[in-house]
């Protein structure tokens, strides 16, 4: 059969992990890239071997050659890029979020419900082995009735008012930063675990630096502005830092924190479910492990051994036990999900649909309302 020929738009941190994970599966080639300016998507194809650079994202996306494109530009760039990949009816795997603001998503899924093409979004922490053994672990019912839901998602790149990334600029990046950026991916992996929609929010928001100094000249995301001494000040209007009560289908209770701005943690995303039964906690930093607690016997310390694992967490193991996988794992997961849909419409899928996508903006938008007005804010507001 012949591969799948992909095009990427970005040639940053996301775009370089979609090269590297896709490379890893079967089926599909990387045949393109586009950047912000011909000269810096030709110095990328070089230096990675992508046969083709273009000299803007209009192009790529009106190569005839190119089946399936991923978006993974600044959050500005995602409503247009995306609607020109679905209008031409291409297979569209965006970054999150999937767009800005919620009329510009309700848009895109109106567009992906006319499209042939298969479409979705790049919410990864769905497709770590231990984050799907949890749900298996929930549908086989020995856990009981889900109480509640805690946990959070903590970074420390943008710590000093000295860091600098297009993220602060609330034009490239959209009216919510930590929420949107690492909040979505919280959300969309509870969500996607307990099978629950989350459907009221009362959120508490802050802006630690609300004013911060840029670099002059441009950088990519998480190389800080490196000691360069040329700065300007500006005033940063999105939130470093946020902690969310919210609600759930079926009366279940959680809360998250985000922040970008808590030293010493990296990308700690964790999750602590606790049920009628026993609890179950797992950490990003530390992926392989799974915590199931319980009252009457001792806590068990899950590890990611295929041989023990529930079937469809076996099968996103691609080593046996004891072999570390992680990050760039569940981005390879997740796309070899998207394209056995590629090939074949009728299998059962896992990655977040455009649908998902659009929710969490709604999502977002819920949060940033609440904590506005100071009130409880149901989701379909
Ligand atoms: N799923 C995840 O875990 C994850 C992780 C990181 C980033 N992201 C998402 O990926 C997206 C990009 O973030 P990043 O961290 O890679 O940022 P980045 O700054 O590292 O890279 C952005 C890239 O976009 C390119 N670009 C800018 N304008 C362009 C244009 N007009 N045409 C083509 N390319 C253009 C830049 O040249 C740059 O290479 C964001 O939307 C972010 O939310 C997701």
């Amino acid at each position: 059969m012949e591969a799948i020929k992909v095009g990427i738009a970005g040639t940053g941190f996301s775009a370089m992990a979609h090269l590297e994970a896709l490379r890893r599966i079967p089926g599909v080639k990387v045949c393109g890239i586009a950047a912000s300016s011909l000269e810096k998507g030709e110095k990328v194809a070089k230096e990675m071997n992508i046969p083709k650079a273009y000299a803007s994202w209009e192009e790529l996306v009106q190569d005839p050659e190119i089946q399936a494109i991923h978006n993974c530009t600044p959050n500005v760039l995602h409503y247009k890029i995306n609607r020109a990949v679905l209008e031409a009816g291409k297979h569209l795997l965006s970054e999150k979020p999937l767009a800005v603001d919620s009329g510009q998503s309700a848009e895109l899924i109106r567009l992906a419900a006319e499209s042939e093409a298969v479409s979705g979004v790049c919410f990864n922490y769905r497709h770590y082995p231990m984050v799907s053994q949890m749900k298996e672990m929930l549908q086989t019912g020995e856990p009981g009735r889900v109480h509640h839901v805690i946990g959070g998602y903590m970074q420390d790149w943008l710590l000093f008012d000295t860091d600098y990334s297009w993220r602060l600029d609330t034009d490239m990046n959209g009216p919510s930063r930590a929420v949107a950026d690492i909040g979505s991916h919280w959300c969309d992996t509870v969500q996607h675990v307990l099978n629950k929609r989350i459907t009221q929010v009362m959120a508490d928001l802050q802006t630690v630096h609300p004013v911060r100094y840029r670099p002059k000249g441009s950088v990519e995301t998480f190389a800080g502005s490196g000691g360069q001494k040329d700065t300007e000040p500006f005033a940063v209007s999105t939130e470093d830092y946020g902690s969310v009560l919210i609600h759930l289908e079926d009366g279940v209770r959680g809360v998250f924190t985000v922040s970008q701005v808590a030293a010493g943690r990296k990308n700690r995303l964790s999750l602590e479910i606790s049920a009628e039964f026993s609890s179950m906690a797992w950490d990003q930093e530390n992926p392989n492990t799974l915590w199931v607690g319980k009252r009457e016997t001792a806590s068990e310390d899950w590890s990611t051994d295929p041989a023990l694992l529930l079937p469809k967490s076996a099968a996103m193991t691609h080593y046996p036990g004891g072999h570390q996988e992680g990050w760039p794992d569940g981005l390879k997961n997740l796309f070899i999900d998207f394209y056995a849909k590629v090939e074949d419409r009728s299998r059962k899928s896992s990655f977040a649909t455009l649908e998902d996508g659009h929710r969490i903006v709604k999502l977002v938008e819920a949060i940033l309302r609440s904590h506005r007005e100071q009130r409880w804010v149901r989701v379909e507001e």
